[in-house]
């Protein structure tokens, strides 16, 4: 069997009270996975969340922490163990999307999103690594990496060095840990508003936005797979594919 199944595992899922933490946390639980629920400031969407797992009949936990603290990203994974037990599981999802220009870009501005969205993945794939057993953890990525985005330089930036932490990591906490990453694309939420979104679909090669279960899916399939490691999933409708060719369609 190339896939395994992951009933009776224990997840720590960052950023998970909304979005697509929340999907990827109900997907774990529908497969009998345990869930920690992290949030940083969505303490009653966190605490609908665990009832809403808890009601799948496995268990869930919910946990605060400020990710943009690296003292507190340095904690996370030993305060989820003591609440959980070991973890099998580790989905970096929390994220902050601010934007910023070549122009006007600080260097607070580039610091910030490199704590959240690159040293907090990477310090807590280390103290997971240091669980010494085996485990699974998926980064959540952007397709806009292979681009170019002028009016996200910060995050872009701090999404560049999550790749590299995507590729490190799986070299580093290699043969126990498999480490790979999923980069969306144009994803609509259940709760956005879909006008927009069908006229920026139609530049893409594909032409059609993808949802929160396509990216989901390929979590999913990267958690199951026993053979895969360094891995980057885009699911952008081939936003990648075009972006890398020079913008041609
Ligand atoms: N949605 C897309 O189309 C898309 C496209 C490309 C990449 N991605 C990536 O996919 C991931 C999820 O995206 P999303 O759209 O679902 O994001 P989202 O709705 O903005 O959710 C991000 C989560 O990150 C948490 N977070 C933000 N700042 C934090 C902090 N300082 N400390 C702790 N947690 C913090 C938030 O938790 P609280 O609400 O509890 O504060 C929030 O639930 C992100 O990594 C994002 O970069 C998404």
């Amino acid at each position: 069997m190339s896939e395994e199944t992951l009933k009776g595992q224990t997840a720590l899922v960052t950023g998970a009270a909304q979005g697509l933490g929340k999907r990827t946390a109900l997907a774990l639980a529908a497969e009998g996975v345990h869930v920690v629920v992290h949030y940083g400031s969505s303490e009653h969407e966190a605490k609908e969340l665990r009832a809403a797992i808890a009601a799948q009949g496995v268990r869930a936990w919910t946990i605060q922490a400020d990710l943009s603290q690296p003292e507190e990203s340095e904690r996370l994974v030993g305060r989820a163990v003591e609440l959980a037990g070991p973890l099998d599981i580790l989905v970096n999802n929390a994220a902050s999307f601010d934007p910023s220009t070549p122009s006007n870009v600080t260097f607070d501005q580039v610091a910030k999103s490199a704590a959240l969205n690159a040293w907090a993945p990477f310090a807590l794939s280390r103290a997971f690594a240091g669980q010494e057993r085996p485990g699974k953890i998926v980064n959540l990525l952007d397709t806009r990496i292979v681009g170019y985005d002028r009016s996200h330089v910060a995050y872009i930036l701090s999404k560049h060095m999550l790749a590299v932490v995507t590729r490190m990591t799986a070299l580093e906490f290699a043969p126990a840990i498999t480490v790979n990453a999923v980069a969306p694309g144009l994803i609509v939420l259940p709760e956005a508003k879909e006008s927009c979104a069908q006229e920026l679909a139609q530049a893409l090669p594909l032409r059609r936005h993808g949802d929160a279960d396509d990216v989901v899916d390929a979590v999913m399939f990267l958690l199951r797979s026993k053979f895969i490691t360094g891995q980057v999933i885009y699911v952008d409708g081939g936003r990648h594919v075009r972006e890398s060719a020079g913008g041609a369609q």
